[in-house]
């Protein structure tokens, strides 16, 4: 029989609900199943299912660029399913949101002294070091509006990779104590519920401006490789659509839409 998941009874902020699995494939990709047997069909644009996937493990667990998302017990997976009555390029955004939303969750837990910054475009940093990952799907509709959206999330509790291009950590290994994951998934619904309002009411600029006062290496040298080609320049800001603006040492400004964010080793220049 498919494992279809039991409903959560926790609470979470009104409109949301929430399904609970031991173990699946991958978040995303149950919510994008639901999606495709019609669920919310009939919801109209805006009417918010808002419903939440969350596994204790994924077996698939996926990552941004095609990479594998390590996905051992212990750690928090959770997608959120949305119909936001927007363009494709207005719900690109929301990865801005969520990554507010996942800061905002770990300072719930965390010391006054932790430092929580925000990676671009998507990673949460914690003391440095990526906590968190987030994974945004959609299916575009008609005159290029969205049809639903799934907003993936996977923050590092327990434990973390080792072998990554950029280094790593867990809650845990901060000192941290976040061995309730249901607290932590609870605080996420709630912070990523508030973020999604103020979206909603004041729009992108006022996102962007909330995430730029959290991200990390703003004003310095970043590398960058959008295309496999190598760029290094100042990390000079965000494009009104959440492009990274790189500046360049001849002056010139570029708007990078996609790729991995490096600091420059020697950031003085
Ligand atoms: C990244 O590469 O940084 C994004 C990682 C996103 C991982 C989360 S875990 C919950 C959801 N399900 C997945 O398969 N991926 C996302």
């Amino acid at each position: 029989m498919q494992n279809r998941g039991a409903g959560y009874q926790g609470s979470l902020p009104e409109g949301f609900g929430a399904v609970w699995f031991k173990t699946i494939d991958s978040t995303n990709d149950e919510a994008k199943r639901r999606a495709g047997e019609g669920a919310f069909s009939d919801a109209k644009p805006n009417t918010w299912p808002n419903t939440w996937y969350v596994a204790g493990q994924q077996t698939v667990g996926r990552g941004r660029r095609g990479r594998e998302w390590v996905s051992e017990p212990g750690n928090l997976y959770a997608s959120l399913y949305l119909k936001p009555d927007c363009t494709v390029a207005e719900g690109a955004v929301l990865s801005f949101v969520a990554a507010l939303a996942v800061a905002d969750t770990l300072a719930e837990f965390a010391s006054d002294t932790a430092d929580i910054t925000l990676k671009w475009p998507n990673d949460v940093l914690f003391n440095g070091k990526k906590i968190s990952g987030i994974l945004l799907e959609s299916s575009t509709g008609t005159l290029g509006r969205l049809n639903w959206l799934v907003i993936g999330v996977g923050i590092n509790l327990a434990h973390f990779p080792r072998q990554t291009a950029y280094p790593a950590t867990s809650l845990q290994a901060e000192g941290v104590d976040a061995s309730n994951i249901e607290a932590v998934f609870e605080h996420l619904a709630t912070h990523m519920a508030d973020w999604l309002s103020r979206w909603r009411d004041e729009g992108f600029l006022s996102i962007r401006s909330a995430w730029m006062a959290r991200a990390a290496f703003l004003g310095q040298r970043i590398t960058i490789s959008p295309d496999g080609e190598a760029r290094e320049g100042k990390f000079c800001g965000l494009s009104d659509d959440g492009a990274l603006m790189l500046k360049m040492d001849d002056g010139q400004t570029y708007e990078v839409p996609a790729g991995d964010v490096f600091p420059t080793e020697n950031n003085r220049r």
